[in-house]
């Protein structure tokens, strides 16, 4: 009797240990964003660079509508061979995987930033951009 209760409390601290591991693994772990926050981000880290209007171009690409969007699709801007070579969709773990290291993505490209070391402010970021669209 008393074992089995024992082995009862194990089971259960188990499957307790696994579905913590499950949930905190299986999907994109980033920080709740604040989009507020993040248009702060982008002015401060992108905007030289980028617009959110549809159709401008800087030195880089318009990001409107980037999340959820295919690599490389603005007709009108000349990326790299290595961003046209990507083939990538920017899902927000993908544009997470970017803003934190560019060249760990795309490691010929031609876009000039070192990086977005904040998971907090890169999640704020791409809360952000995920509005403008
Ligand atoms: C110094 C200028 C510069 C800065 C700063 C910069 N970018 Fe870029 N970005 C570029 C250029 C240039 C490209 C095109 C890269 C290529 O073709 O290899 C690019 C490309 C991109 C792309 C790919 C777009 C597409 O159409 O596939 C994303 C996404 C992006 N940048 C996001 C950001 C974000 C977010 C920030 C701010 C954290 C940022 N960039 C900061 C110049 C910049």
């Amino acid at each position: 009797m008393h074992a089995a209760t024992g082995k009862c409390a194990l089971l259960s601290l188990l499957l307790c240990l696994l579905s913590s591991i499950v949930t905190t693994g299986a999907a994109f772990a980033a920080p709740a964003g604040d989009a507020g926050k993040g248009g702060d981000v982008f002015a401060q880290e992108c905007s030289d660079c980028h617009s959110v209007k549809p159709g401008k171009n800087k030195k880089g690409p318009s990001l409107f509508g980037v999340v959820g969007r295919e690599s490389a699709v603005i007709a009108d801007f000349d990326y790299s061979e290595a961003m046209r070579a990507l083939k990538a969709t920017w899902s927000e773990e993908n544009l997470d995987a970017y803003i934190a290291k560019p060249k760990a993505v795309v490691a010929a490209g031609k876009m000039k930033y070192d990086g977005l070391p904040d998971a907090q402010a890169r999640a704020d970021l791409i809360a952000y951009l995920a509005s403008q669209k």
